[in-house]
C-alpha cells in the first residue's frame, strides 16, 4: 500500500485535486484490498464558503481530513503558518508522497515542509514559467520545481523549462490538465446562475470578467481606468463581474457607481455557476491563468490582462489572446471581436479529461 498527502489551499486548487480523488478511488475499486490511501490536507489559505466550502460540494471532494486554518495573511505569514502546521502533521504520521498542485503558497510551502522531512514531493502542473518575478506565483513555480522529485506536467514548454532546469526525463511525467479533466466532468452539470434571468443575458450576448492580480486590482485608480476602458469599449454588453475578495475591498463604495453602468458586480460564483457562463458568453476578459484553459478548451474569445503567461499554449493553440496591462490595448481587441474576427483555436494535446488516471497509473508504478 502507498500512503499519500493531496495538498489543497487555495480555490484554484480545489478543481486540480478532485479528478485525482476520483481517480484513486476507481483505482482502488478494482484492486482489493485498497492500494492507495490518501489523507487531504486543506492548509486554510481560502476559508470562505464561496472561496472554498462550494467547491468542495459542487466537485464531489470529500471532507478534508485535516485543515490547517491558516487563514488570510502576508505572504511570510501563510507560507510560515503553513509549513508550521504541515510540519506538526507529518511528525504526527509521515506519508510516502506529498502531491502538491498549481502555484499558490500553500504549493510552496508544503513542498518545502515535506522535502524537509524527507517526504518525496510531486508537482501536479510543474514546470509551467512566466518569467515575471512580481507575480508571487512564479517564485512558488520556481522554488516548488526546484524540491520537487516527480512533474506531472500540462505542456511540452513546461517540458523543455525543466529540461533547461537540468531535470531528467525520468522525472518529468507528461501527462495534460486535471483542470480539464474536472471542467470535462463537470460541464453537463453546469447550472444557470440567478443573474442569467435577472439581467436576461443570452447565448454570446454579454462579457465575463475577473479580476484579482495584485498588478490590475491593488491601486484603485489603476483598477478604475481598466473598468472604465471595458465599459467604454464593449458597445453596451452587460459585462459580468463575479468580484474576488481582494478586488472587492479595494472597489469599496465604487461598486455602486460601476452597478449603474453595464458592468453587474456579483459575489465570487460556485464552479458550475461560474462555467455556465463562461461557456455561454462572448467573451472572457480576465488576468487568471486557469480561467484562460478552460476558454480554450470551451472555445470562448479570451482577453488576458497581464504582459506574460506561464500557458503559452492557450495563446498560440487555443483562444487567448495576452493584452497586457495598459488599458489601452482593450479597444483594439474588443473591436477585433465584435467585427467577428477572433481566432478559433483548438485543444492542446492530451487535454481530454483522463490526466488523473495518468497520474495515478504512473504513482503506482513508481511506488508499488
Ligand atoms: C490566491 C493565489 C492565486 C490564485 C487566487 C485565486 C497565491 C500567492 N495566490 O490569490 O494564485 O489565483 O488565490 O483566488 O497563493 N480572502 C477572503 N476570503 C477567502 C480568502 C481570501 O476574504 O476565503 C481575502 C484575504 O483576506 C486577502 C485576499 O482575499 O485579503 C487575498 O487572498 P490570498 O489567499 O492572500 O490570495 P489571492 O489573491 O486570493
Amino acid at each position: 500500500m502507498i500512503r499519500l498527502d493531496l495538498i489543497v489551499g487555495a480555490r484554484p486548487n480545489f478543481m486540480k485535486i478532485a479528478p485525482i480523488i476520483r481517480a484513486i478511488s476507481a483505482y482502488n475499486n478494482h484492486r482489493k484490498p485498497e492500494t492507495i490511501a490518501f489523507r487531504l490536507v486543506h492548509t486554510g489559505q481560502h476559508y470562505d464558503r464561496d472561496m472554498s466550502g462550494s467547491f468542495f460540494e459542487e466537485l464531489g471532494i470529500p471532507e478534508p481530513d485535516v485543515n490547517l486554518n491558516v487563514g488570510s495573511g502576508t505572504q511570510a505569514e501563510q507560507t510560515s503558518g503553513i509549513m508550521l502546521g504541515y510540519e506538526k502533521l507529518l511528525m504526527q504520521q509521515k506519508t510516502d508522497l506529498c502531491i502538491v498542485v498549481g502555484d499558490v503558497t500553500s504549493t510552496m510551502a508544503c513542498a518545502i515542509t515535506a522535502r524537509k522531512m524527507l517526504v518525496p514531493v510531486a508537482h501536479v502542473e510543474g514546470g509551467i514559467r512566466s518569467g515575471d518575478m512580481t507575480m508571487p506565483e512564479e517564485i512558488n513555480r520556481i522554488v516548488t520545481d526546484s524540491i520537487t522529485d516527480y512533474f506531472f506536467t500540462t505542456s511540452d514548454t513546461a517540458n523543455e523549462n525543466l529540461r533547461k532546469n537540468g531535470v531528467g526525463d525520468d522525472r518529468i511525467f507528461f501527462v495534460g490538465n486535471t483542470m480539464i479533466d474536472t471542467l470535462l466532468y463537470s460541464r453537463p452539470r453546469f447550472r444557470q446562475p440567478d443573474i442569467w434571468n435577472e439581467l436576461h443575458l443570452a447565448e454570446k450576448g454579454y462579457i465575463v470578467l475577473t479580476l484579482h492580480r495584485p498588478n490590475n486590482v491593488d491601486d484603485p485608480s489603476n483598477l478604475q481606468r481598466l473598468l472604465d476602458e471595458i465599459i467604454n469599449s464593449s458597445s453596451g454588453l452587460p459585462v459580468v463581474f463575479p468580484v474576488h475578495p481582494r478586488t472587492r475591498k479595494v472597489l469599496g463604495s465604487t461598486a455602486d457607481s460601476l452597478e449603474r453602468r453595464s458592468l453587474h458586480l456579483t459575489e465570487p460564483l460556485g464552479y458550475l455557476e461560474f462555467n455556465y457562463l463562461v461557456e455561454r458568453a462572448k467573451a472572457v476578459i480576465t488576468d487568471s491563468g486557469g480561467i484562460t484553459e478552460e476558454t480554450t478548451v470551451m472555445s470562448v474569445p479570451c482577453m488576458t490582462l497581464r504582459d506574460s503567461t506561464e500557458r503559452p499554449e492557450t495563446v498560440t493553440i487555443g483562444t487567448n489572446e495576452l493584452l497586457g496591462t495598459n488599458p489601452d490595448a482593450i479597444a483594439p481587441a474588443m473591436q477585433k471581436l465584435l467585427s467577428g474576427q477572433w481566432k478559433k483555436g483548438s485543444v492542446p494535446p492530451l487535454w481530454d479529461g483522463h490526466t488523473a488516471e495518468r497520474i495515478t497509473d504512473i504513482i503506482c508504478k513508481l511506488f508499488l
